[in-house]
């Protein structure tokens, strides 16, 4: 069976505990020498599936559960969750034969090459910390961590190791951001000077529910909406946009009474040339207009283009041109574009993450750019705690 390069025994649950009170992994042991920064490592040539442990069975796990047993490169060995008689009911389902309810164990398992991590937002550090210095390949759910130096460490360690890290930024996969992204390569809009991105929902029930009070715990979520769903925003705007450097973070939140976290957030983006990417997002925000969808448009001096997201318009992708002369209006053709960008997408980046492990090849998602996009969430609730821009 194959192992990852450098891989090592898991830290075996030594676990310390910080100033802050948050669970933080142990201090991951020296960096392989070999090849440290070079990329991912080659897999060796073998018929094997890529061994799979997926860690947080209640939400969007079973997500990736489903995509990790329809990819005919991986195998799902194990489960984990804190709640055992979730974590066997889901083992059941899915024909896995390994249940864990502490993920150290399952990283101990002989033949384990990687681990897929769908917790609340303030276990992704240490659980990546210690797959990744157990030697397995990690894809973790948005966001990569709460803090920006411990998503710096985390990408440093992965780069040492030379193990995928990947993070699941899965609007990357829908039809609409993927048009976006093939409509600005194809430089059909010239130079992108403005950029809007909008999430509105009505989720009161994860404002509200129990099973989801770590969502509104400012040290479990590290904070509300920007974190929870601006994050996506963030990184499909930069997506679409090529991964432009950012120089300028400004940002707005809004909280209700009786919540650590903030509903409503707003923030701005100023790239290296100028330009200004806007977001807005919220969980509950009074709007007579509803519908439950995002919503991007892009707007380049030669023309502009938008899609729409879930709700009743899903996928809806539009792009034209205004005559400065005569103020006439005319629509681009995109139907090439919409065709491929219409292709049939799997529901999260696991089978991208598996394919690149077996490909030895970058995930359509870096660790890097997941770690850029926690920087621009901790610089944009620095901006709305001081009302002051952010430079970066
Ligand atoms: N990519 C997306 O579109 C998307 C959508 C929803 C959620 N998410 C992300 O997925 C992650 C989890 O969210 P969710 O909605 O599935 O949450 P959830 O609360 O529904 O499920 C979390 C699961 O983790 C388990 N868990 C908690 N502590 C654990 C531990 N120490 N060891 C093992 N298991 C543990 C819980 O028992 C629960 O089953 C979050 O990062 C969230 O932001 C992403």
């Amino acid at each position: 069976m194959w192992r990852g390069q450098g891989q090592r025994p898991p830290s075996g649950g030594r676990r310390r505990q910080a100033a802050d009170g948050q669970a933080r992994p142990a201090p991951p042991p020296a960096a392989a020498a070999e090849g440290a920064g070079v990329g991912v490592a080659k897999r060796a040539r073998t018929k094997a599936a890529v061994n799979v442990g997926v860690v947080g069975l209640l939400g969007y796990g079973e997500v990736h559960l489903g995509e990790c047993r329809a990819h005919p490169g991986a195998r799902v060995l194990a489960v984990c969750d804190l709640n055992r008689e979730l974590a066997e009911s889901a083992a059941r389902k899915h024909g896995v034969k390994q249940v864990f309810s502490d993920y150290r164990e399952m990283l101990a398992l002989n033949g384990l090459d990687a681990v897929v991590i769908a917790t609340p937002h303030f276990l992704h550090y240490p659980m990546i910390t210690d797959a990744l210095a157990a030697g397995k390949h990690v894809l973790c759910e948005k966001p990569l961590t709460i803090r920006a130096r411990d998503a710096d460490a985390v990408v440093r360690l992965a780069r040492e190791r030379r193990l995928v890290l990947s993070c699941n930024y899965g609007l990357r996969l829908s039809p609409g951001v993927r048009a976006l992204r093939e409509i600005v390569k194809a430089e059909l809009l010239g130079e992108v000077y403005h950029a809007r991105a909008r999430w509105l929902a009505r989720w009161t029930g994860f404002m509200f529910s129990e099973a989801s009070a770590w969502r509104t715990a400012k040290s479990k979520a590290g904070g509300g909406i920007l974190v929870g769903r601006g994050c996506h925003l963030i990184d499909a705007l930069l997506f679409m946009l090529g991964h432009p450097p950012v120089r300028r973070v400004f940002a707005t939140c809004h909280r209700l009474a009786g919540f650590e976290v903030e509903d409503l957030a707003g923030m701005t983006l100023v790239l290296a040339g100028g330009a200004t990417l806007d977001l807005e997002a919220s969980y509950v925000l009074n709007e007579p207009d509803f519908a439950d969808e995002t919503c991007y448009t892009l707007h380049g001096i030669k023309g502009g283009a938008s899609a729409r997201i879930g709700g009743a318009q899903d996928q809806a992708v539009r792009g034209g041109r205004l005559n400065l002369a005569t103020g006439t209006w005319r629509e681009l053709d995109l139907e090439p574009i919409l065709q491929e960008a219409a292709r049939p997408q799997p529901k999260t980046l696991l089978p991208d993450f598996v394919d690149s492990i077996i490909e030895g090849r970058e995930p359509l998602v870096t660790g890097e750019q997941a770690a850029l996009v926690t920087r621009l969430i901790e610089a944009g609730y620095q901006s709305a705690e001081t009302g002051q821009a952010v430079e970066l």
